[in-house]
């Protein structure tokens, strides 16, 4: 048996499937390539840089491959309609990487209230800037969070304990003994802090006009998918003050960043590594291995 890890796995899972005598391949695979060699592996693994869309897919009909796993909380990068048409299934790793999201966006909270990354830059350059850098506190402000699942949950959990209130918005109402439901618009009216944790969506939930509800000192986070905002809005917010600052992991073509936000120092960049800590790749191991187990049993 063959395991692809396209963009990557934890040791401990190599080490699992090694230890079985199962074969796994960590190069990593371009869309002409994986279309050519993908179907020599029983399974493929993949993160956010491989997308199985319908070609995929459809290259994959009638070959050895028979299951793909998303090595995250979402499926976006995978069609799963095509993948069931041509009969391959599909599964994914959602329980893992909770801490690793939620903790780096309190570190962004931080950092942009306090101008640490700024700070950093300026001082390494020279400068002195003790004056420019007067921050704000997150104690006693209010952290409003769309999406209130898995992720939104942890992030609320946490938040209380540096002293904010957690208000939310989400489909759904969420029973929980801490924090408050609002409607989209009030959450935006009223929250010092906003982050996102919500699957792909087919158009953005944050455009113009929610941005123009949010308060100039509120902050903005992004760390589920780039199509829940509308970027060129919210570099216009950003460059004109009309909100305070945003942290921003994921874009809209990944891993292409739009260069107009180069320019502004009130936001905050990542690659796309909300998951990448060692202790998520490593429940994200075990996952796959348990999904490996219960998929292929003995037949392995
Ligand atoms: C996720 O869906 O959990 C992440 O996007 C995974 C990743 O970092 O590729």
């Amino acid at each position: 048996m063959k395991i692809l890890a396209n963009d990557g796995l934890a040791q401990n899972a190599i080490d699992h499937f090694l230890n079985e005598g199962i074969e796994v391949d960590t190069n990593h695979y371009d869309k002409e390539e994986l279309m050519k060699v993908g179907g020599d592996y029983n399974v493929i693994v993949v993160r956010s840089n491989t997308k199985i869309d319908r070609e995929v897919a459809e290259a994959l009909k009638g070959t050895n491959t028979s299951l793909v796993i998303r090595a995250g909380v979402g499926l976006d990068n995978i069609d799963i309609n095509a993948c069931k048409e041509v009969g391959i299934d599909v599964d994914y790793t959602p329980h893992s990487s909770k801490n690793a999201v939620t903790e780096l966006v309190l570190g962004q909270m931080i950092n942009l209230s306090r101008f640490l990354s700024l700070a950093d830059r300026t001082t390494k350059e020279g400068q002195w800037n003790k004056k420019l850098y007067n921050g704000h506190e997150i104690a006693g402000k209010t952290l409003g969070v769309i999406g209130f699942g898995r992720i939104g949950q942890s992030l609320g959990e946490k938040a209380l304990a540096l002293g904010l209130k957690v208000i939310y918005y989400d489909l759904y109402k969420v029973e929980n003994d801490y924090a408050e439901y609002f409607e989209l618009d009030d959450l935006l009216k009223n929250a010092d802090y906003i982050s996102i944790h919500l699957p792909s969506l087919d158009k953005p939930l944050i455009g113009k006009r929610e941005l123009d509800l949010m308060k100039e000192t509120s902050i903005l986070i992004n760390y589920a998918r780039g199509n829940a905002i509308d970027e060129e809005a919210l570099i216009e917010a950003l460059k004109n003050r009309k909100i305070c600052g945003a942290a921003i992991d994921v874009f809209p073509n990944e891993p292409k960043v739009n260069e107009k936000y180069f320019e502004l120092d009130n936001v905050a960049l990542t690659p796309h590594i909300g998951a990448s800590t060692y202790e998520a790749q490593n429940n994200i191991g075990n996952e796959i291995i348990s999904i490996v187990d219960n998929y292929f049993g003995d037949k392995k």
